[in-house]
């Protein structure tokens, strides 16, 4: 693997980020630093979505230009992110005047090329889902399912383009790449839209909306959302219709784009459309996530249960991120749904971080001390029993990442953990000192320390913090790179510094944790 460049949705900003937006930014981040552990070239690119009606209405409600409303809701989404420790490579907004003028050239070009065309139509419209919807789309009462709103009937011309041009490929194009749409039980759903598709307006009249992209040599009209939140995955690379940058040529095509099941039909069915109607390969996955509830119910503003991912934080008292990003990450199976819970979260966590893995670390290393003054002597080395078991763990965990499946990653790293714990209880080392057979107590510490060396690498995408943590105490390089590791990290006369031995990560109802409130 060369390079690997992976994309979120980005996020409306007519509100605060929520515990939903969180868990995309995470479950991507964890993605991303993975591929980042095996290979050089890798880049992720997050942002705000600035455009459209809604955006127009809350700001003229609250008194302010649009540009400003979106200036301060970008910033909380970037705060936010800082605080979960998304390392995103870029941030891009759809006001930002690269984007914008791309976007411009983009209409342009499939204007130029025959495949947007005005007409005249009268359709249903959804301000939630900033799109035209069909009868067929509707609830039996004549709702949007998504947004339970009765959309309003929209009489204009706008721009339209040929989306039925594309249908047939398309289709070719899921039916012969099965991991196209990750999970694949969500590909047959795409097939039945792709069945029904007509071409999809892609510009609004400016009396109606004026908040978005001008078309080029037509004042009266706006580029619809839609075209342009889904170019910002090539415009943040510098994708021009004329002379693509290095950077575009280097990254695109996209190795995976993770979005929520809602908008799964634009990403499979829109996005590749426009792709194709630009001769640009397509990505090679789009994984579209399950959606986070809240105590099993759907989060709503009506029933006051939206979370901010830095509540969180803060009520919890956490002065890093980890905890919630191992929860979140490893919430749900691939592209099924997940829940919250604040209960669920401290006992998951203690369990698996405090308890299971910090414990065997913050033990190992102590014994490591107190009965060989922290030294692995050489003959402690090349006698592990754990090594294979390990280096499997290593195989099984890049294979559940090649399939996006970071919850199943994560039950292997804490299986992994969870044997190693069990072969300390067995092997007791603290019985192995008090008898005397020394070499076989040192055996057995040093065979657990190799394997957390291990852990610590595997944990790291998750547990950024706590894996740096496990790795300073062990003296590991957390860089080194997944093919690299060969469980054999801790040499002959390499000391542990037993000033540095501290647990890594307080379970936190513990007093410890508590007094640092
Ligand atoms: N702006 C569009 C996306 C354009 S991408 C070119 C949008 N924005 S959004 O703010 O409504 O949603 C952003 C992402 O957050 C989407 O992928 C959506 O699925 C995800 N989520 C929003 N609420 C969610 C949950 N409750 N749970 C999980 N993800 C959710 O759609």
């Amino acid at each position: 693997m060369t390079k690997f460049y992976t994309t979120t949705a980005i996020d409306y900003v007519n509100g605060a980020p929520h515990i939903g937006h969180a868990y995309e930014k995470i479950l991507t981040d964890v993605i991303y630093r993975h591929f980042t552990q095996r290979c050089e070239n890798t880049y992720f690119l997050t942002g705000t979505d600035e455009h459209g009606i809604k955006i127009q209405k809350t700001s003229a409600e609250k008194g302010i230009s649009p540009k400003e409303f979106c200036d301060t809701n970008a910033q909380k989404f970037k705060d936010a992110w800082k605080a979960l420790n998304v390392d995103y490579s870029q941030f891009i907004r759809t006001t930002d005047e690269q984007h914008t003028k791309i976007v411009q050239k983009i209409f342009k070009k499939l204007t130029d090329k025959g495949d947007i065309y005005k007409h005249s139509y009268k359709g249903l419209y959804c301000s939630g889902c900033e799109a035209f919807l069909s009868e067929k789309d509707l609830t039996e009462d004549g709702l949007c399912p998504d947004h339970m709103k009765k959309p309003e009937v929209v009489e204009e011309e706008n721009y339209f383009f040929k989306l039925t041009k594309y249908k047939d490929a398309i289709i070719k194009h899921i039916k012969t790449n099965p991991d196209f749409i990750v999970p694949s039980f969500r590909a047959n759903e795409v097939l039945n839209q792709l069945e029904n598709i007509e071409d999809i307006s892609v510009s609004r009249a400016k009396s109606n909306v004026s908040w978005g992209i001008p078309v080029l040599g037509d004042d009266s009209q706006v580029i619809y959302v839609w075209i342009d939140a889904l170019s910002n995955y090539i415009t943040a690379l510098g994708y021009d219709t004329e002379k693509s940058s290095e950077k575009f040529n280097n990254l695109w095509p996209a190795d995976v784009q993770i979005i929520g099941k809602d908008i799964l039909k634009f990403h499979s069915i829109y996005w590749p459309a426009i792709l194709l109607a630009l001769d640009l390969p397509l990505p090679k996955h789009i994984l579209a996530h399950g959606w986070i509830t809240i105590d099993q119910t759907k989060m709503s503003k009506s029933l006051g249960n939206v979370i901010s991912p830095t509540a969180v934080l803060e009520a919890f008292n956490l002065n890093i991120p980890d905890p919630f990003r191992y929860y979140m990450a490893s919430a749900a199976p691939c592209g099924k749904d997940g829940n919250y819970s604040d209960e669920d979260f401290k006992e998951k966590v203690n369990a698996h971080l405090a308890n299971s893995m910090g414990n065997l670390l913050n033990r190992t290393l102590s014994m490591l001390v107190k009965y060989f003054d922290g030294n692995i002597r050489p003959e402690f080395l090349g006698k592990n029993e754990l090594k294979n078991n390990a280096l499997e763990t290593v195989k099984s965990v890049k294979h559940h990442f090649d399939y996006f499946e970071v919850q199943e990653a994560s039950m292997k790293i804490m299986e992994l953990v969870d044997f190693v714990n069990k072969y300390v209880t067995d092997n007791a080392p603290w019985t192995l000192a008090k008898e005397g057979q020394t070499e076989k107590c040192g055996i057995v510490l040093t065979n657990v320390l190799q394997v957390m060396t291990v852990i610590a690498s595997l944990i790291y995408p998750f547990c950024p913090n706590i894996a740096q943590a496990m790795a300073d105490q062990l003296g590991y390089d957390i860089k080194t790179k997944l093919d690299d590791i060969t469980c054999e990290y801790l040499t002959s006369g390499h000391l542990i510094d037993k000033e540095n031995i501290k647990p890594v990560f307080l379970r936190m109802d513990s007093e410890l944790a508590d007094k640092k409130k």
